[in-house]
């Protein structure tokens, strides 16, 4: 592993499989070393960060904490949610942890006046909460429809709508999960494709609107991606897989640190004038 930056060479030592007790192969996954290892683009912001629980949310909770931010953790999962602000704080870092079901309008709302009271302030919200399902488009029931639409886009608009205030004061930024299937069609995915690319359309709006306010809004488009989201999905019986080439990466899926890794870019200084932006993380599935 290569670091950059003279600031971090006190840690390739540790990280480093060439330097001395370093092995080839190693693999490095502890939080601790990592927080040593980034650099502090988030001391004393907070950041609010939903689908904390797992997958991309909880890789991002850790990464934003690691560089020094206050993170707010909030999921419906109380269990998962404890676990990461537990992971965190075992590393020196700073979260709470708020459950919450972001298709609840009073629950959202809540949600915002809990992480201002606690933390004085907001000044980023990463929307990573989402769920996915796939339905033959003709056997498409309603209520399946409207559960996809309730929590992936309206909740992106409610938690969106109401950190908006906080972040005109904080002149701080949204970043949203959009997704691969809000820019090239995903077979049995018509809900869910709707949803992200209304997630992209609603982000640009945002972006456009609040930009004179100081206010920044971009989305990250992951595709193949390890997460629960994407283990044992669940396809109907007319799925046709010779389409899956075309949601698979080309050198294989990764795991949600590198879509993590993204997200603190945007939400960072060095995103300062990326705004209404969609930035595609896929591993070359759409290139
Ligand atoms: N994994 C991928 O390949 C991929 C690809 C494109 C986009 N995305 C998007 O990235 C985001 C994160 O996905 P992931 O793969 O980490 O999924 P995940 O299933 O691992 O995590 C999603 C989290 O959202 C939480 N959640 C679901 N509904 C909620 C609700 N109503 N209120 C509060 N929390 C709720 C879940 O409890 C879970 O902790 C999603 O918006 C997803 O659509 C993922």
């Amino acid at each position: 592993m290569k670091c950059i930056g003279a600031g971090l060479a006190r840690y390739t030592s540790e990280i480093d499989p060439l330097s001395p007790g370093g092995h080839a192969g190693d693999v490095f996954t502890g939080y601790q070393v990592m927080a040593g290892f980034y650099m502090k683009r988030f001391t004393g912001k907070v950041v609010l960060v939903t689908g904390a629980g797992s997958g991309i949310g909880k890789a991002s909770a850790l990464r934003l904490a690691a560089e020094g931010g206050l993170v707010f953790c909030v999921d419906m999962n109380p269990d998962t949610l404890d676990a990461t602000v537990a992971e965190i704080s075992e590393a020196a870092g700073q979260a709470r942890a708020h459950a919450c079901n972001i298709s609840d309008e009073g629950e959202v709302n809540a949600c915002i006046t809990a992480c201002v009271e606690s933390y004085g302030g907001l000044d980023v919200l990463v929307n990573m909460a989402g769920i996915l399902r796939f339905d033959d488009t003709e056997q498409l029931q309603l209520d399946h429809w409207q559960k996809v639409i309730d929590v992936n886009l309206t909740g992106t608009m409610l938690l969106c709508r109401a950190v908006l205030p906080h972040l005109v004061n904080s002149r701080g930024n949204i970043v949203n999960a959009a997704s691969t299937a809000a820019l090239s069609g995903l077979p049995c995915g018509v809900a869910y494709s709707a949803t992200k690319g209304g997630v992209l359309a609603l982000t640009r709006s945002i972006a456009v609107e609040y930009a004179k306010r100081g206010v920044r809004a971009n989305c990250v488009c992951p595709g193949d991606i390890n997460t629960n989201m994407t283990e044992g999905l669940d396809f109907p019986a007319t799925m046709d897989f010779d389409l899956m080439p075309r949601i698979s990466s080309i050198t294989g899926p990764k795991g949600p640190e590198v879509i993590a890794g993204v997200i603190a870019m945007l939400a960072s200084e060095d995103g300062a004038h990326i705004t209404g932006e969609d930035v595609r993380v896929d591993g070359g599935t759409l290139s």
